[in-house]
């Protein structure tokens, strides 16, 4: 907090400024983060959807079309299995853009198309309530975060042939995946024989959710320095210059002692009206050390040409005021008696005064000193002894108590 207070106006507003506008920076680095990920991933699922939709399709047109040309299917046209043919192209597919497909199921025929974990859970899911249309998920698969979508394959008559009862099954079938090891039997119309499977990297969509946050950021970004860089030369013409200047015034006329002179002003605005009244208390200033001045010289014309010797103490005894008529009286100069205490003035035949001290004797005889002038006996410099009149008057100044010796010579 310290270190804050110390630093120069414009560091100060730049450094607000600055924290405010990174909070607001991380803001919306986050609001915008968030808002393209809901993007990418709303994208990722619509194009995981297109694929394994491409493979439902492709599937039935080629079932279709076999169908119609009435192909007889066999080992040698294995391929040509709808299913097959539509995983193979989909396979292809998948991998230009990337992406990963695979049609798996709980009853697999072909063990490569046995599910993971992940896609065991959310085939039972299918199982146990078929209205769920697709299902996906980010899961982790060998340590990378992927994208997952799952999407129900129905039986339906033409599946049958192949998925249903044994005995309907081409002999091909029978002779590839022999009946002992084929699980994918016994199906019924409706039932759910599988699913198409969509892996999508998680990297590659982060890599474009990056991508279209850093082209928000730069401009962003790029907006506040602009702000910031305007802010701080608007702060420095318009606050930071003016106050230098009138700092740098109030010290030179401080220094100088000039109250005469003046701080130009240049405006109407705040800074205008502090100089408008720091040029006012210079002016009061200036006007009151002329009266204090004068009043001094008053003050100064008075004491040296009274004919009273004039002599003023403090209550330990120092002198601060000696006259010239003083000088006369006792033999010291002014600038002698300034340094001592009132006892070297008090001659020792003064029995009053004597071995008791100034302060223990203003205690005990102020007041009657005060009451009417007495006789003292003096001593001047060369230690002659003198008669003299005394009236003492006490004042306060500062809190200190002071007094004031008016002494004639008695003849
Ligand atoms: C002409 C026979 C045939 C027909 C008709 C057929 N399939 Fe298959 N199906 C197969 C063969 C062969 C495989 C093994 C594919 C492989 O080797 O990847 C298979 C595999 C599958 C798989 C992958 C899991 C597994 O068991 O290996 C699913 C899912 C599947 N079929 C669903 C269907 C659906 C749904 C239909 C109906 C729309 C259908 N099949 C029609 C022959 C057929």
């Amino acid at each position: 907090m310290a270190l804050f207070r110390n630093l120069g106006l414009l560091s100060k507003i730049t450094l607000v400024i600055m924290v405010i506008l990174l909070a607001f920076f991380a803001l919306t680095s986050y609001v915008r983060y968030r808002q393209q990920r809901a993007f990418i991933m709303e994208e990722a699922v619509e194009k995981a959807r297109i694929v394994a939709f491409e493979a439902i399709r492709a599937r039935e047109y080629i079932s279709d079309e076999l169908q119609r040309g009435g192909v007889e299917l066999s080992k040698e046209r294995y391929g040509m299995i709808p299913v097959v043919a539509s995983n193979r192209i989909g396979l292809l597919v998948a991998k230009d853009l990337g992406y990963e497909i695979r049609q798996v199921s709980e009853r697999y025929r072909n063990p490569e198309n046995a599910p993971d974990d992940f896609e065991l859970e959310v085939l039972e899911r299918f199982r146990n309530s078929p209205q769920i249309g697709e299902e996906f998920a980010i899961t982790s698969v060998a340590g990378e975060p992927v994208f997952r979508y799952l999407k129900p394959f129905i039986a339906d008559q033409s599946c049958l042939q192949c998925h249903g009862d044994p005995a309907d099954a081409p002999a091909f079938l029978k002779e590839i995946f022999p009946l002992d090891k084929d699980q994918a039997y016994g199906y019924e119309i409706g039932e759910i024989i599988g699913a198409a499977s969509v892996r999508i990297p998680m990297q590659r969509l982060h890599d474009q959710i990056y991508a279209n946050v850093r082209n928000d950021l730069i401009v962003i970004g790029g907006i506040f320095l602009a702000l910031i860089t305007c802010l701080g030369v608007l702060t420095r013409a318009a606050i930071i210059r003016p106050l230098a200047r009138l700092g740098k015034g109030i010290q030179e006329i401080i220094y100088t002692g000039r109250f005469e002179e003046k701080i130009p002003r240049r405006g109407r605005d705040e800074i205008g009206t502090l100089i408008d009244g720091f040029n006012e208390m210079i002016d009061h200033l200036g006007e009151k050390t002329q009266h204090l001045e004068e009043s001094e010289k008053r003050f100064r014309v008075l004491t040296e040409t009274a004919r009273d010797g004039i002599i003023s103490f403090l209550s330990n005894g120092q002198i601060i005021l000696f006259n010239r008529q003083a000088e006369k009286i006792f033999g010291y100069s002014k600038r002698e008696a300034l340094g001592l205490t009132v006892d070297h003035l008090v001659h020792q035949e003064c029995a009053s005064l004597h071995g008791v001290g100034v302060s223990d004797y203003l205690a005990r005889e102020a007041g009657q000193l005060m009451e009417r002038p007495r006789e003292i006996i003096g001593r001047r410099r060369d230690g002659t002894r003198l008669g003299l009149d005394l009236a003492l008057s006490v004042a306060e100044s500062d809190g200190h108590l002071f007094y004031t010796a008016i002494l004639r010579e008695l003849d």
